[in-house]
């Protein structure tokens, strides 16, 4: 293991935000673990730094995971059981999953971070969520010094959501994921801008492999490259509100969308809401709300993660007032 100190963590957030970890590693190996647990640090874990946002100097230990590795656990007929190391970087896994034919991420091409944040998050798109092939995940439990293993009922999965960020929140490490993928056809291109992307791509015979690009061809064109803007994608959650708030809402905005939840909830989209209250392409100084995505919040240059705080706080109080509906940040603040 090697411990380095005072390490800005720029090249480690894709908001390009730069602070200052106090101690920082990079854990290859999962036998360093007893060792690093012994450390008195705080720890914090960073994977692919693309939904975190960064306020203030890290004080304690940035542990970044690198671990790697794809093996085949187990397939039958139907199925293939990947074991997948939580450092790897999700869309690879994606590549990785069309190119031996293997369906059922297909749809979350592109998705920024690694493997290791795809339960956390339970990460979603176009349709399709993680935790349907997520079949286990495991994890180094700090306090009791040893690995655990949660089914997919265990880790508790809802709308970006998990046990991950309630119950075991700071207190789990993941170190490996096993995704369960199908290797006959069963695709998810419900959602119409997929529909639409095929049949521009001239696609008419469906396979994981269309369907990654059609995705990574709107993902494209709508969101912004990290590379060049720095972002953390959807800074907010798609609210979740009553059948009767919606009706109301209907009336004074007979364009509002809504995605049906269940019978007495349905979901608005965030993106429609900021847009509404003139969001849209705003920009001061290096921050800004991006102007083809409503949802994503930009750093141009040198903005610091405050600043990026305050601008949601403006953004979730106008949305208050004009809709009475609360905004919950999806990225995560440290
Ligand atoms: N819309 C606007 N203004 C905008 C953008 C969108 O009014 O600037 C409206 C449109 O009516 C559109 C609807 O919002 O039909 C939905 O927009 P979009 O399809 O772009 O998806 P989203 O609901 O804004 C969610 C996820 C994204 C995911 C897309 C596609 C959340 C928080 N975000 O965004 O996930 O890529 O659906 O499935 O659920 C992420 O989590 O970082 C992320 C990018």
């Amino acid at each position: 293991m090697h411990l380095q100190q005072n390490i800005s963590l720029k090249p480690y957030n894709t908001f390009g935000i730069d602070v200052p970890a106090e101690y920082f590693t990079e854990l290859k190996d999962i036998n360093d673990l007893p060792e690093i647990t012994e450390l008195p640090y705080k720890k914090h874990v960073l994977g692919g730094g693309s939904n975190i946002l960064l306020t203030q100097p890290i004080s304690g230990l940035v542990m970044h995971n690198k671990l790697k590795g794809i093996t085949t656990e187990k397939e039958n007929e139907n199925h293939v059981w990947l074991n997948v190391q939580a450092g790897e970087v999700w869309h690879d896994l994606v590549l990785y999953a069309i190119n031996n034919g293997f369906g059922g991420i297909e749809n979350l091409a592109l998705i920024p971070g690694t493997v290791g944040a795809s339960p956390m998050q339970n990460i979603g798109a176009y349709g399709v969520e993680a935790k349907e092939t997520i079949e286990s995940v495991t994890f180094w439990y700090w306090k009791e010094k040893t690995f655990l293993t949660y089914s997919n009922r265990e880790c508790a999965f809802g709308y970006r959501d998990s046990i991950f960020k309630h119950q075991l929140k700071d207190k789990a490490f993941i170190t490996s994921v096993v995704y369960k993928l199908n290797k006959k056809p069963q695709y998810n291109t419900s959602y119409g801008a997929i529909k639409e992307e095929l049949e521009n791509m001239g696609v008419y015979e469906l396979s994981a492999k269309a369907i990654a690009y059609a995705v990574m061809h709107i993902r494209t064109s709508k969101l912004p490259d990290p590379k060049q803007i720095g972002n953390a994608g959807s800074f907010f959650k798609n609210p979740t509100i009553t059948k009767v708030q919606f009706q109301q809402l209907v009336s004074l905005y007979n364009s509002i969308p809504s995605y049906p939840v269940n019978d007495l909830l349905v979901k608005v989209p965030a993106a429609w809401l900021i847009e509404r209250c003139g969001w849209k392409g705003y920009r001061k100084g290096d921050i800004g709300v991006h102007a083809k995505q409503a949802l994503v919040l930009v750093n141009y240059a040198h903005a610091n993660g405050n600043e990026i705080w305050h601008l949601s706080d403006e953004i979730v109080k106008s949305v208050k007032a004009k809709f009475n509906i609360e905004l919950e940040r999806e990225v995560q603040v440290w």
